[in-house]
Order: structure tokens, then C-alpha cells, then sequence
């Protein structure tokens, strides 16, 4: 498979301009930027360089320009530049380029085009990670459906992938579910439905320390019953890690997510105290006012904020867990880097284990891959009626029932079955794309007519675009035939060739801030595009090789959707 045009364009502009008369005078390491346009009136691609050289070198930008388009006088991938304004060099893929390209993708099912990273590497990605026995709310939604992208799109880039889910299921919540189940549980709502359960209890046992503080201190003592291994607690907090990780999971199905590992808090237990005399031992952690801190006194961020990894009760921290988990990931499971897709109010903490892991030489690719928060329309945390965290099983099952109002509309007499089908696919869908097409740092406001639209830039939009090019194999009544010839002649069928050409453009460049909103907005344009396309291309009326052509643009599309929704953790279905 060639390279994407925009990297073939990158290579030959940096040999043309080795033979300029200003090649001599280059800025060192000037490599020229290139721009996908927005309008395909100023071409498919464009370059500043011209007027960025001018100015290091004082020259006319203009004169430059024409000596950088001169130079692709006769190029089989590019036509002959244009010059624009004050210097920008607009480049447009020649129509012979294009056709073979089409040839090419469609050859090429598996990957569109996108070819692996060269230095692929061991990525362990820590996200989703809720607390055992604690709801998991709206909140955690932003990083199950984050983490999950990233990790499809590093798997899918060749990188080796494991994905941690770091469950909180040591935390001091376990002194109050221990009375609670001792005292408040009900036997039979715990079978009936052990999160919904537990949650209650959790809750039940707040309700009652607020009323009389000394609950508290008998939640502590049941607390420290478990962590100095009372039999009777350990049994009744493994029960709890159970049920939790059974109901958990049920989500991640109806998601699609799936984790290679659970290794919780508590799986690092025996860690925490080698590890503290370990860093005592390396000089790293000191002792201060009877507990153990790391300082980073040259730190300028971090001077005022040292991290206290063992409390003067010789408890452990959440930070101690962290950092025994790095090592691990690094020893037992080979981690090169490690992502953490956490909430930003985080950021201190992973700013210290960072400068530990930093301290101690550790060679590994830490970072932190933060988000914002997800808001009611009133700009507000978003809460349900009652006030209370909005669960996230609970917008799965609404956002499904909402979609299955849309389905019906479209296509009532589809069998109830395929419609729930649909409907499923649909909902979460809506869900996960309202996330992912935002920058991950945004807050955003969760809307359910926005997000289930079947216009605008949404799942359901998406879906309907991919389900629109299976209908024309349908009604043809076969699957495409790659083979015939193929010829571009309009020039909607060209601005959409280039579009999924692009495919393999964008992909490689989502991790680099790791941001699958650009994705997103990618297949947006791809449906757009289509919808253009259509309008003005008939596609079964067309004949030879025209239709050919136009069959291959819709069987493209349909996998340049398909799969980038993929990428997205979203899937399609073949109707709608
Ligand atoms: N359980 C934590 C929470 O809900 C998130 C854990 C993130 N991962 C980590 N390695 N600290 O806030």
C-alpha cells in the first residue's frame, strides 16, 4: 500500500526544495507543513513553507512559491501548484492518483490504508476503574468510553495493548458497607440485585452517620477488623468484590468493553510495605513528622507538595497503591508506557507519581490522559431529579429506549427482535459518540435530543450514512465485486476519494494527543461528503465502468464507517 497523499506530498516537497536556489540557505531541520483544505476550491492540499522560507530568508514569497511549484511540473501524483495570496502553494491530486488509489483501498479491506507504527510498544492503558460498592456514575463514563477508544486505536496501530482495570476495591467505603451488611443489608434485594443493593446500603450507612458521628468510628473499627484480615470481614468484603465485579461486567457487555486484567487496589497489598522501605533504603522517601513522604524539592511544580505514601498510623495511601502498581506493570507485565485515563482533578496525583518513577530512574512513557465533566443543561454536575448521581447503567437503558422510539418511526415493520437489535446498537452508540466527539478536556452538557438527532453530527447520523450504502447492495442484490475497471469523472466522486484516502491520514496521527474527537470529526466529513455524492452521482442507473466506480465509492465508504466507528468502541447494523 503507498503511503497517504499527504505523506508522499511531505517527501517530495522536501526534495524539491533541496533543489531550489535557496537550497543552500534552509533553516536547519526546516521540514515544510502541510494542510488538508477545507474548501477544494484552493486545491487538496496546501503549504505555507514558501512564505515561512521568505521570511527566515528575506526573500519574496511569491518568487519562492513558483520555484517550489515548478518543480512538480510533470508529477504523476500532483498536478502542477498553484500559487495563492500572499505565497501558499495549493497542490491537487491528479485524477490518474485518485483511480489507483480507489484500486488500492479496496484492495486493502483490513486497514484502509493505515499502515503500522515503525516502533511499536508495550502499552498497559489504566481506565474505567470505579470503586467497588460506590456507584458508577455518569463520570465514569467519560473514561471507560475514552480508554476503550484509545486502546482500540493503539491495538489497531500495531502497538501491544493491555488494558487494567484498576478497580478501587481497598478503600475506606468498606468500613461502612461491613456494619451496613452486619446491620442494614437485605438478604434477598442483595440477590435480586447486588449492586443496586450495596449502593443502597452504602448510602443507608451515610444517612445514619449523619445522624449520630459516633457511627463513624465503629465503621472505622470494622475498617481496620479488615485490614488486619478478621476472617469474618475479609469474607463479607470478598462476597462484595464479587457481586460488584458480576454487576460491573454486565455493563462493560452491553458496552462492548472488554479488560485483560482486573488487578484492583487490593491485589498490591503485600507490595505497599517492601515498597516503602525500599524507597527509604534508595533515600528517595524520608521520614517526616513520624510518616513517610517523598519531597521534590527541586521540583518547581512539586516543591510545596511532597507525597506521603505511609500515614503516622503506618496506613498506606492511595498514592503507595499507584506507585507499586507501576512497578508491577513494568516487571510482570513489560508496560513501555503506561496511560492513565483519569478524571483532571487527579492531575497532582499523577504529577507525583510521575516524579517519584522519575526519581527512580524508571525508564517508562508515563501519561496522564486527564477529561472534564459531563453537565445537566442547567451547566451544572449533572444529577438525576432526587438530586442524586445519575448511574450509568440506568442512561445506558434510557438511551436504548429512546433509540428504540427512532426505530420504530423509520421502521416499524422490521420483527421486534431485529428492532431492539437496532436499537441497542443505536443507543449506546449515541451515548459513546456524544462523548467521544468532544475534546476530552470540555465540559460537556448531555442532551439526549442532541445526541440521538438523526441530523447533525451524531451516532445515529453515522450509522444511517453506513446503513445507506448497504442498502444500495441490497437493492442490487449482491455484495460488491471488486475487478471491473474504474474511472472518476465527477468531481463529487473525487472529493470523496480523497476524503476516504484520508482515512489513513488521520488514524496515525489520534494518539499523539490523544484525542478521538478528530476521528470523530473525520467521519463526519466522510458522511457528509457521501450525502454530497449521492445527491449528485446516480449509482444503479449509472452503467459500465461508471457504476463500477461509484458501486466501489459506496462499498468504501460503508468500511471507511464501519470501521472508524469500530474505532470508536461504536458498532453499525445493516438497517436501521
Ligand atoms: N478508582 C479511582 C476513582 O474512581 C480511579 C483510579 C484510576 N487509576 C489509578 N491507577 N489510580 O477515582
Amino acid at each position: 500500500m503507498p503511503a497517504p497523499f499527504a505523506e508522499i506530498l511531505s517527501s517530495r516537497l522536501c526534495e524539491t526544495l533541496a533543489r531550489t536556489d535557496f537550497a543552500a540557505d534552509l533553516p536547519e531541520g526546516f521540514s515544510p507543513k502541510i494542510a488538508q483544505t477545507q474548501n477544494r476550491q484552493f486545491g487538496d492540499y496546501q503549504t505555507n513553507a514558501a512564505m515561512i522560507l521568505a521570511k527566515a530568508l528575506q526573500r519574496n514569497p511569491r518568487e519562492l512559491a513558483a520555484q517550489i511549484a515548478d518543480t512538480f511540473a510533470g508529477d504523476e501524483v500532483f498536478e502542477k501548484p498553484e500559487i495563492a495570496g500572499p505565497g501558499f502553494v495549493n497542490f491537487r491530486v491528479t485524477t490518474a492518483a485518485l483511480t489507483r488509489r480507489l484500486t488500492e483501498l479496496i484492495d486493502d479491506e483490513d486497514r484502509i490504508g493505515v499502515s503500522p507504527t515503525p516502533t511499536p510498544q508495550t502499552i498497559v492503558v489504566d481506565f474505567s476503574a470505579p470503586n467497588v460498592a460506590k456507584p458508577m456514575h455518569i463520570g465514569h463514563i467519560r473514561g471507560t468510553i475514552i480508554g476503550d477508544c484509545l486502546t482500540r486505536v493503539a491495538a489497531f496501530l500495531g502497538h501491544r495493548v493491555i488494558s487494567d482495570n484498576h478497580i478501587g476495591d481497598w478503600g475506606t467505603q468498606f468500613g461502612m458497607i461491613l456494619w451496613g451488611w452486619k446491620n442494614v443489608l437485605d438478604p434477598s434485594a442483595l440477590e435480586a440485585d447486588p449492586i443496586e443493593e450495596l449502593l443502597r446500603v452504602y448510602r443507608e450507612v451515610n444517612a445514619r452517620i449523619a445522624e449520630d458521628e459516633t457511627l463513624r468510628d465503629t465503621c472505622k473499627a470494622e475498617l481496620v477488623g479488615l485490614q488486619g484480615g478478621d476472617p469474618e470481614n475479609l469474607a463479607i468484603w470478598e462476597r462484595c468484590i464479587d457481586v460488584s465485579k458480576i454487576g460491573l461486567q454486565k455493563i462493560y457487555d452491553r458496552l462492548d468493553i472488554r479488560f485483560d486484567h482486573w488487578y484492583g487496589e487490593s491485589f498490591y497489598n503485600d507490595r505497599l510495605a517492601p515498597l516503602v522501605e525500599n524507597l527509604l533504603a534508595e533515600g528517595i522517601a524520608e521520614e517526616s513528622e513520624g510518616a513517610i513522604c517523598v519531597f521534590f524539592r527541586d521540583d518547581e511544580k512539586l516543591a510545596d507538595k511532597p507525597a506521603l505514601i505511609r500515614k503516622s498510623d503506618g496506613g498506606f495511601l492511595y498514592a503507595t497503591t499507584d506507585l507499586a502498581t507501576v512497578d508491577f506493570r513494568i516487571e510482570e507485565l513489560g508496560a513501555e508506557a503506561i496511560w492513565y485515563v483519569v478524571g483532571a482533578p487527579q492531575q497532582l496525583h499523577f504529577d507525583q507519581i510521575f516524579a517519584v518513577s522519575a526519581k527512580r530512574g524508571q525508564e517508562v512513557d508515563l501519561q496522564f490522559i486527564p477529561f472534564g465533566s459531563i453537565l445537566g443543561k442547567d451547566r451544572k454536575m449533572l444529577r438525576t431529579r432526587s438530586g442524586e448521581t445519575v448511574q450509568l447503567a440506568d442512561v445506558l437503558a434510557e438511551a436504548v429506549d429512546r433509540a428504540m422510539r427512532i426505530v420504530e418511526e423509520k421502521n416499524p415493520e422490521l420483527p421486534s427482535g431485529e428492532k431492539a437489535a437496532i436499537a441497542e446498537v443505536i443507543g449506546i452508540g449515541a451515548v459513546k459518540y456524544a462523548e467521544l466527539s468532544q475534546f476530552r478536556m470540555t465540559d460537556y452538557i448531555f442532551d439526549w435530543d442532541n445526541m440521538l438527532s438523526l441530523k447533525g453530527n451524531t451516532a445515529p447520523y453515522l450509522i444511517n450514512a453506513y446503513v445507506r450504502t448497504r442498502a444500495i447492495f441490497r437493492k442490487l442484490g449482491s455484495d460488491f465485486e471488486a475487478g471491473g475497471t474504474v474511472r472518476l469523472t465527477d468531481e463529487a466522486e473525487k472529493a470523496l476519494l480523497l476524503k476516504l484516502a484520508q482515512f489513513a491520514e488521520i488514524v496515525p496521527t489520534l494518539l499523539d494527543d490523544f484525542r478521538p474527537n478528530a476521528l470523530a470529526a473525520y467521519l463526519y466529513e466522510v458522511a457528509t461528503t457521501y450525502h454530497q455524492f449521492w445527491e449528485a452521482c446516480p449509482v444503479l442507473k449509472a452503467e459500465g465502468e461508471i457504476r463500477q466506480t461509484r458501486l466501489a465509492l459506496c462499498e468504501l465508504t460503508g468500511r471507511v464507517l464501519r470501521h472508524g466507528l469500530g474505532l470508536l468502541g461504536i458498532r453499525t447494523t445493516e438497517k436501521m
